[in-house]
């Protein structure tokens, strides 16, 4: 049982991973709906003013407005309105509001490759979070610091990290919580000395349990943990992975982003299997797309295809306004607080409290 602690945890190639289809053919749009009837070109009143009432009535029946138009009306609510992934959006309640808060969900942002959305998501899915009264601590699981920058932090400033609380046993997890900025959300904040906590974890007894230890006395603090995961499969990820409930995949809808997508899943299965029997994918998140290009539709289907429901019905668009609220070291949702993407973000949130009841 314990062997599996010491076992080197290197995912190999090949994959459990679902088969990605081919590339299909761009999904056929759907026919423009047909235009309203015309409507009168005279107000009907002014007929009354002819004398000759035979005169008047007679173009009548094609002046009046169609009452079948309300057939054909019926007849499209009754069609499930499509969402971007080509699947009937689902009703996303609002969140129940909650009064005691604890027994947090963790859940990692994972994805090995770089630039997918992992940080820019733990961020607006954080606070969203937070705006609908869970309390939220992000994890800066990245010695890159780009969460703990991007919240406006300066990572050489920072005293106490993620680093040191990984391993200093006389650091405890109060000592390194700095408040995010968001009312509701904290940080764990983490730089570049992270980087050696790799190499330094391997010495460890139970290496890939560190995180899930240092965590432990949080739990009951909060509602959600987000880690954002470095762009690795490396013991870091393994870590993140082995302390978590669930794991989003931010995926770009890209071509190039659905390669690899199978090792990380082969790495997924193999913590479940050997280390964390608890893990679930809570969902792959479609980022930066773009639902005017070609290209865009056919990597949504083929990821719906290879994923089927696993994949979330909210995506997130391609915008600059991410960028921007970067720079500014704050969320979309209160950098831009009515933007589409501060709301599909909003969104993304009410879905992850749909599929995870717990959080
Ligand atoms: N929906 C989006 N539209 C446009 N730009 C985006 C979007 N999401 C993220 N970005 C931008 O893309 C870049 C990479 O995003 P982000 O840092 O979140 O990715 P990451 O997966 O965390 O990267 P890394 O693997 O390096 O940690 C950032 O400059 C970010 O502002
Ligand atoms: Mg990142």
């Amino acid at each position: 049982m314990n062997d599996t602690r010491s076992t080197p945890f290197w995912p190999g190639p090949g994959s459990g991973a679902p088969e990605m289809p081919p590339l299909v053919s761009a999904p056929v749009m759907q026919a423009a709906t047909a235009p309203a009837a015309d409507a009168p070109d005279a107000p009907a009143a002014a007929a009354a003013d002819h004398a000759d009432l035979e005169e008047v009535r007679e173009p009548l029946p094609f002046r009046r407005p169609a009452p079948p138009a309300a057939r054909p009306e019926a007849e499209h609510s009754a069609t499930p309105v499509l969402g971007p992934t080509g699947r009937p959006m689902p009703d996303l309640p609002q969140p129940r509001p909650i009064g005691i808060h604890g027994n947090a969900r963790i859940i990692a942002l994972c994805n090995q490759k770089g630039g997918v959305g992992k940080t820019t998501t733990t961020i607006n899915l954080g606070a969203a979070l937070a705006e609908y009264g869970r309390k939220v601590l992000l994890v800066d699981f990245d010695p890159q610091g780009s969460l703990s920058v991007g919240l406006g932090l300066n990572p050489h400033e920072i005293d106490l990290t993620v680093y040191n609380l990984l391993l200093q046993r006389d650091v405890s997890i109060d000592d390194v919580i700095v408040p995010s900025g968001v009312p509701g959300m904290d940080l764990l904040p983490s730089n570049i000395d992270l980087s050696a906590a790799e190499v330094q974890l391997v010495q460890e007894v139970a290496r890939e349990q560190t995180l899930q230890r240092v965590l432990q006395p949080a739990i009951s603090l909060y509602d959600v943990i987000l880690i954002d995961c470095q762009p690795s499969l490396g013991l870091l990820t393994v870590n993140a992975l082995t302390a978590s409930d669930g794991v989003i995949v931010p995926l770009e809808c890209e071509y190039f982003a659905l390669r690899g997508v199978a090792l990380l899943k082969t790495t997924i299965d193999k913590v479940t299997e050997r280390l964390n029997p608890n893990l679930r994918i809570d969902g792959v998140l479609g980022t930066m797309f773009d639902g005017r290009t070609l290209h865009g539709r056919e990597v949504m289907e083929r990821l719906v295809q290879a994923w089927g429901d696993t994949v979330f019905h909210t995506v997130i668009r391609r915008t600059v306004k991410f960028s921007d609220s970067t720079v500014a070291g704050e969320p979309i949702t209160s950098y831009a607080t009515a933007s589409p993407g501060a709301e599909a973000y909003r969104q993304l949130a009410r879905e992850v409290l749909a599929r995870c009841p717990d959080a």
